[in-house]
């Protein structure tokens, strides 16, 4: 069967791709070991930044042994299966620790082995309207999405929560209320570009980890956006293009805070903060309010 540009169907309420749906079970009983790093994020919320950070940290920030392999190699991602493409748990299953695990699940879809064994996880948050937007482009670029539609279809998708995993508003409310219970470094996309070097510090105190300066320098030059667009196994042109086609719209796009301003019309702005308001009001997450 095709594998591609197929509806999404609904897991315990939550949009995911089918075959991830097919093989619900697997992703269910997925092993958590206790020195696993999980990170969590929407999609297109910085989550190839923060992998390709914490790969060098992990590796000492030897710049050569992280270009061993594509991020989504080093960093597999745990829910993702494509029949004869990938299967994320299978990946996992055969590799060594300490590993470092990608997912965008919900909170609530989150295998309960990552709770029992109290693992660490980093959360990474972005605004939704830059999201919406990023999200938007890797739609038409990666083929294991249904066909977006135009933007303004794909934004009151969005809106809705019937994207690829579902509400954004439900998860960054999730993600953050898990943290009163357990060990969860919750970050802003925005902060990070803001000050990475701040937020680099925040990831090294979170994993009780001491790097000389020199290290850290050099961890924020690799992890920048200009050097990871270039990177072949940081960028995803290793991807087979059936699967990602980066003439449509290249994963690493453009990787600023703010470009929906270049996106919405007025309308949409002011449609979509109403509704925003109605959605976040009553929770304690802020995101900073100029972007
Ligand atoms: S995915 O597919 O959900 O895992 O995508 P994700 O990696 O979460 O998000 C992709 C967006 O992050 C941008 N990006 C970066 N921004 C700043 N610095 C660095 N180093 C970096 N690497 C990736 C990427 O460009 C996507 O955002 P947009 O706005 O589309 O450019």
């Amino acid at each position: 069967p095709n594998v591609f540009r197929r509806e999404l169907v609904d897991v315990h309420g939550v949009p995911l791709f089918w075959s991830m749906a097919e093989e619900w079970s697997q992703v269910e009983s997925f092993e958590a070991r206790s020195d696993d790093l999980l990170i969590s994020t929407y999609p297109k919320s910085g989550t190839t930044w923060v992998s390709e950070i914490l790969d060098l940290i992990y590796n000492n920030g030897d710049v050569e042994k992280c270009k061993r392999d594509a991020i989504y190699n080093r960093v597999p991602f745990m829910e993702l299966i494509i029949p004869g493409i990938i299967n994320g748990t299978e990946q996992l299953k055969n590799m060594q620790s300490p590993r470092l695990v990608k997912t965008h699940l919900p909170v609530q879809l989150l295998p309960s082995s990552f709770w029992k064994n109290d693992c660490k996880m980093i959360y990474v948050a972005r605004n939704a309207k830059d999201v919406a937007v990023s999200y938007y482009y890797f739609y038409q670029m990666a083929k294991m999405h249904p066909e977006p539609g135009t933007w303004e279809e794909f934004l009151d998708k969005f809106m809705d929560g019937k994207v690829s995993f579902g509400s954004w508003y439900d998860h960054v409310k999730g993600w953050w209320e898990k943290k009163k219970d357990y060990r969860i470094l919750y970050l802003f996309y925005e902060d990070m570009k803001e000050d990475p070097k701040c937020s680099l510090h925040k990831l090294l105190q979170f994993l009780e980890k001491d790097l000389p300066e020199e290290t850290v320098d050099k961890i924020l030059y690799h992890s920048s956006f200009n050097v990871m667009k270039k990177n072949p196994s940081a960028n995803y042109t290793t991807m087979n293009t059936a699967e990602m086609d980066h003439s449509v719209s290249p994963f690493m796009r453009k990787g600023i805070s703010g470009d929906w301003k270049n996106q919405f019309t007025v309308a949409q702005y002011e449609k979509f903060e109403e509704d925003y308001a109605k959605k976040m009001k009553g929770s304690t997450l802020q995101f900073r309010s100029e972007i």
